[in-house]
Parts: structure tokens; C-alpha cells; sequence
């Protein structure tokens, strides 16, 4: 993706062939800052400070943090406790556990002396995988989106609604609800988007500063917004990303995700999740035991004496979805709807 014109992904080796560079999310839009990280002690806290954030790119940045660890030492016990670190960073997008098996399972099938070679040539495989399937989504949103854009029968933009940081940034490049704009808007199909800022982190910020460097138009709006504007006919669709959806096509995303839902349903505008394969857990039959981050209260107000809490995620159920924009293409949320597309995850 272009940063002042400049190709950037989230996520690079660096010169040394053994470091990586990462953009520190955290000084975004005020300052482009990238920051390199040598030791699995800064990958770990890289991902709890969301430094790097959002589920794919938390998957592939954790994938090298255990590459640095078995660059430092690459016995099994070294392994174990990198896995067991950086699972615990953050516990709802399911990518990260997704990935760290994949480098587990991989290494401990490694003779010793090979195990930082295998690690990193998987690493470096899981971030080419990561932008292929970025990409594939972006196809078909935006053949979903064209569809909307005709079915809509003017020559008015098309009005989408984001929630949270579904953009490039969360992703090793592309993005997943914004793979589907960025396609689109290069395709000459107009289209605005209306970008929550999702407090309290306020990653619609980072929407915004992504959607202006590609120059896409878009207006902020505060997250109690929405529901207003759905009901004024100013969204024609809602597209969101996911940190981890079940089986049954439940979504868990940003928290405020669901409300947007719950308008959507309401206003009969249609509501999708964009979903890489690596977001679905498959082991889990709803959203039900999907595990909520719970964030230090200090994000939400600073004030003494008052209490906050501070769920990170929510989860919308299937019914409130209108679809899932997979690498594979568009289905239904629901478990036929995803076993259409991933036959293989089936049950015999
Ligand atoms: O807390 P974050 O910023 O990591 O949360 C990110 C999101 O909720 C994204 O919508 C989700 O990871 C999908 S990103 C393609």
C-alpha cells in the first residue's frame, strides 16, 4: 500500500536479514515512525502495546517473534516459551494462535540445526499467504460492491460504513473490508466511505489516514453516529473485519461492531464481514465462547474515582450478517454458507 506515494507493507525483514520492521501504529496518522524489533521480548511487546494490531498482522508479527526466539536459541523449551509469551499477548483474534501452531507444528519437526531457516522461510510464507488472500478479498468485495453500486440505480457514490481498522494496517497489505474499496475506487466505481472512529483506541483514524493516502473519499463520524445516518438512507452497506469468526458465521470484531449491526438489520442495509480463512475457528461451534479482550479502563477516561470498563471485542451474531467476503468468495454466515466455499472443514 502507498505511503506518500512510497509501496509500504506493515511488516518487513530487515537488512540484517534477521530484525524486522514494523510501523508503529501507535504515533499514526500524527507520524509515519517505523521501528525495528531484534528480540522476542520487543515482539511480545509490540503486540500488547498494538504497536502492530489487527488479527492478520498480529498472526504474522508473532510468526517472527518466534523466529527471533529461535535465532537466540532454538531448543525446543526456547520454543515453548516464545509460543506461550506470545499467545498470551492478545486473546481474541484467533490468527495468532493460528499462526504460532503452524510455526510450532513446523519447527518441532526440525532438526535443531535447521530450525531458524525453517522459521523464518515459514514466516516470510505465512506474509506472502497473508497478502494473497488479502488480495482475493479485495476481488470479490469488489464484485459484491459493483453488484450494490448497479442494484443502487444511480450515479451516486456508493455509501459504506467501516468500523475500527479493517484496512492494510491490520493486514500484511491490502487490508480485508478495505481491499474491496481500494479495487473499487482504483476501478472507477464511486464510493465514499463513512469511517467510525472507534473509541477508545480510535483506529477510524487509521482508516481515515489510509483512505487519504490512497485518496479515497470519506468522512469521520463519532461511533453513535451510524444508526442516525441508516436511518437518513446515507449507508447503502456496512463492511467490517473480523478477529475471529465460529463456525456458525458469529463475527467477533471491534466492540461497537454489533450495534452497527443491529442498526444495519433494523434499516435493512446490508451488513458483511470480510473473513480470510485464518479468522475462522473452526473449532468453535458459535460465538459463545469466543474469549473478550479486556483492556486496561485507563483508555477509557482518566478520570479519579470513576469506574470504566474496557471489552475490546464484541460479537454479532450470523443472523444480524448479510454475508462473509472470503478469499474463496461470497457466502452466507452460517455453517453450510462456509462449508460451501471450505469443504474440507467439514465435518467427516
Ligand atoms: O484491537 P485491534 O485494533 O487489533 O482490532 C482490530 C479489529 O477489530 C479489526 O477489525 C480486525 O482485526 C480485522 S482486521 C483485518
Amino acid at each position: 500500500m502507498r505511503v506518500n506515494g512510497k509501496h509500504f507493507r506493515t511488516l518487513w525483514l530487515a537488512a540484517d536479514g534477521r530484525s524486522i520492521n514494523i510501523i508503529d501504529q501507535t504515533r499514526l496518522p500524527a507520524e509515519f515512525w517505523v521501528v525495528r524489533l531484534e528480540h522476542l521480548a520487543e515482539v511480545v511487546a509490540a503486540i500488547r502495546a498494538m504497536q502492530v494490531r489487527g488479527a492478520p498482522l498480529i498472526g504474522v508479527t508473532a510468526a517472527y517473534g518466534i523466529c527471533l526466539a529461535l535465532a537466540d536459541d532454538p531448543s525446543d523449551k526456547a520454543l515453548r516459551t516464545a509460543y506461550d509469551q506470545l499467545l498470551a499477548t492478545r486473546p481474541t483474534a484467533v490468527n495468532l494462535r493460528w499462526a504460532l501452531d503452524r510455526m510450532a507444528t513446523a519447527i518441532s519437526a526440525t532438526a535443531v540445526d535447521d530450525r531458524v531457516g525453517t522459521a523464518y522461510a515459514l514466516a516470510a510464507k505465512l506474509a506472502e499467504d497473508d497478502v494473497a488472500t488479502c488480495e482475493q478479498i479485495g476481488v470479490h468485495g469488489e464484485r459484491m460492491l459493483r453488484t450494490l453500486w448497479d442494484q443502487k440505480g444511480t450515479r451516486q457514490p456508493l455509501q459504506l460504513l467501516t468500523h475500527c481498522n479493517a484496512g492494510w494496517l491490520a493486514t500484511i497489505d491490502w487490508g480485508t473490508a478495505l481491499a474491496a474499496v481500494y479495487r473499487a475506487h482504483d476501478g472507477g466505481l464511486p464510493i465514499h466511505v463513512w469511517v467510525d472512529e472507534t473509541r477508545p483506541r480510535n483506529q477510524g483514524y487509521l482508516t481515515s489516514w489510509e483512505l487519504a493516502q490512497h485518496g479515497v473519499p470519506h468522512t469521520v463520524i463519532v461511533d453513535n453516529a451510524g444508526g442516525l445516518l441508516m436511518r437518513q438512507g446515507k449507508v447503502d452497506l456496512c463492511v467490517v473485519g473480523t478477529d475471529r469468526t465460529a463456525r456458525n458465521g458469529d463475527v467477533a470484531n471491534k466492540i461497537g461492531t454489533y450495534l452497527k449491526a443491529l442498526a444495519a438489520h433494523d434499516n435493512s442495509v446490508p451488513f458483511y464481514a470480510a473473513v480470510p480463512s485464518m479468522s475462522i475457528d473452526w473449532d468453535l461451534a458459535n460465538g459463545d465462547d469466543i474469549p473478550i479482550e479486556e483492556r486496561d479502563p485507563g483508555e477509557v477516561h482518566s478520570l479519579p474515582g470513576i469506574a470504566a470498563h474496557n471489552p475490546g471485542f464484541d460479537v454479532t451474531p450470523a443472523r444480524l450478517v448479510t454475508g462473509l467476503i472470503t478469499e474463496r468468495g461470497v457466502c452466507a454466515a452460517s455453517e453450510p454458507g462456509l462449508l460451501e466455499l471450505f469443504p474440507e472443514q467439514g465435518a467427516g
